[in-house]
């Protein structure tokens, strides 16, 4: 048969192109290996002189923008190796550097050096880990990340689950497994819109707001969301929990999912999981543990009680770039019974030929949870995991949680300190001046410890976040980071009460 004209076209234009073709985004050998060694002495150099660097960069967001230039995308490519340079220079000088030892903020840890390789490793060789057959040797890895997580936490290794980007997704992948689980079963084909039932989810006030987002995403909508009281303790108020469950089961809800934290975003409080469970149990609920931030800390023995209830919840969030020291990004699902994410996310369209390898049913990631194409994002979990060894963690963990009690008890002993909470490796605390006097507003004190936060924030010495605990808007440490020492935490200290004594001023005479 004839070529048809608009092809053989096409043809002409590969003459002479029989052997290597000239990819302008090929790179030979001999230069990988020279670009790829400038680039890990460059990248050791920063790691190594990472503590002392300023925490963050000082430069707005307009003087970053004269930085980084604002050229349109070349006409012309650009030689790899002048990019790299740039490249590192920008980011070496430009960031803020999460793996700095005084970086305490928000829940992001240093990163593993190894995990950094990792993906370097991963990258090269590009595993699609949405399918069996298009990541033999990756499948496997991640089956194994997966049951080194659930022992790790203390849970049965059959517990089944997927990678995922962070915290949100493998919230989001359990909710989404939960509702199917609970909802009527016709919800696939009919949808939340069709069904009667008001599906009804519990959680603690101080749940991450990942579940907001989850309701009103996939369809029931934030008014499905019961926040329930937390106690002095900041753990939900299971007695508010029961009475709500049975008003709204009398109104005519359906009650799906019932969630308790483990170690909440602000304070890093435990719910009483054992208690959850039985709850959930009684009113036939899936039971969910966000884990993303605490769970880790359950491989220390003399922790066990504190997660009590963790085997039996139907699903549980952990994120290994929190408290296991993954580079970004890596979160992790697990589910009691897998069955229940296949029965959530499976599809068997005509174009894959997926289903089985050599009479074995595959496993395909991609029917686990919402990804299709997967990046091997559980390779640098794989090999961190084996390179610290649970005792490594052991340690590793329990540091973290002694410098957050160190941090706690010299803001306790402080006369211009007040230590507000402390649980697993947060703690919150506030400045309040020698001069304070106590029949003030509290409101005086919140305004200014937003703005000591601010100072902080923005002067690169030691970077905080913040938590509003009972109506005290509060400094917050969250030590996740396996570069902090005791002097960093002595010093941390120090900088607050200068930074504080500062801005006391400046807002005494403004
Ligand atoms: C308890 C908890 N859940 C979920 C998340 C969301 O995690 P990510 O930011 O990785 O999506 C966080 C983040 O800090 C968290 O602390």
């Amino acid at each position: 048969m004839p070529f048809p004209a608009y092809l053989v076209t096409d043809f002409e234009v590969l003459k002479g192109m029989e052997g290597n073709r000239n990819a302008p985004i090929e790179i030979d050998r001999k230069e990988f290996q020279k670009l790829g060694y400038q680039l890990v002495d460059r990248i050791a150099d920063f790691i190594d002189s990472i503590k002392d660097r300023p925490v963050t960069t000082t430069k707005s967001q307009s003087e970053l923008l004269k930085v980084l230039g604002d050229n349109s995308l070349p006409e012309n490519g650009i030689p790899p190796g002048e990019l790299l340079s740039r490249t590192s220079d920008l980011l070496f000088n430009y960031s803020l550097l999460n793996g700095h030892p005084r970086f305490l903020g928000y829940i992001t840890s240093s990163a593993a050096p190894l995990g950094a390789l990792a993906d370097l490793l991963a990258a090269s060789v590009n595993p699609n880990v949405g399918a069996n057959i298009l990541s033999p040797m990756a499948t496997e890895m991640e089956k194994q990340t997966i049951k080194w997580l659930a022992e790790f936490i203390g849970v049965s290794p059959s517990y089944g689950g997927i990678l995922v980007s962070g915290g949100n997704m493998a919230n989001f992948t359990a909710f989404l497994a939960a509702r199917t689980a609970k909802a009527p079963i016709t919800i696939k084909e009919e949808g939340i819109s069709n069904t009667t039932d008001k599906l009804t989810i519990y959680c603690s006030k101080t749940t991450h707001t990942w579940v907001e987002k989850a309701a009103i995403l996939f369809g029931s909508g934030s008014k499905s969301i019961r926040w329930i009281k937390t106690t002095a303790s900041n753990q939900i108020d299971e007695r508010i929990l029961e009475e709500t469950i049975n008003e709204d089961l009398e109104n005519g809800c359906r009650p799906i999912m019932v969630i308790g934290t483990a170690g909440d975003v602000s304070t890093g409080a435990v719910d009483n999981l054992k208690n959850l469970a039985a709850i959930s149990k009684q009113y036939n609920m899936w039971f969910h543990i966000d884990g993303a931030y605490g769970i880790p800390a359950a491989v220390i023995p003399s922790l066990k009680n504190l997660f009590n209830g963790v085997t039996e919840a139907d699903s549980i969030a952990l994120d290994p770039h929190k408290w296991l020291y993954s580079p970004l990004e890596a979160g992790c699902t697990l589910v009691k019974d897998p069955q229940h994410l296949l029965n959530t996310f499976s599809s068997h369209p005509e174009y894959y030929n997926f289903s089985t390898t050599e009479g074995e049913t595959s496993r395909n990631y991609y029917e686990f949870g919402l990804q299709n194409s997967r990046g091997f994002r559980a390779l640098k979990v794989w090999m961190t995991l084996q390179q610290v060894g649970r005792s490594g963690y052991e340690k590793l963990i329990s540091e973290d949680i002694e410098f957050a009690e160190l941090l706690f008890a010299l803001a306790a002993e402080h006369e211009e300190l007040e230590a507000v909470t402390q649980n697993l490796s947060i703690s919150t605390l506030r400045y309040i001046p020698i001069d304070y006097d106590s029949d003030l507003e509290n409101e005086y004190l919140n305004e200014l410890n937003v703005e000591i936060l601010n100072v902080l924030q923005s002067e690169g010495e030691v970077f905080l976040s913040n938590a509003v605990v009972h109506g005290k808007y509060c400094l917050r440490a969250c030590v996740v980071n396996f570069r902090t020492s005791k002097h960093d935490i002595e010093e941390i200290i120090q900088i607050i009460v200068r930074v504080g004594r500062r801005v006391h001023l400046e807002l005494s005479v403004s």
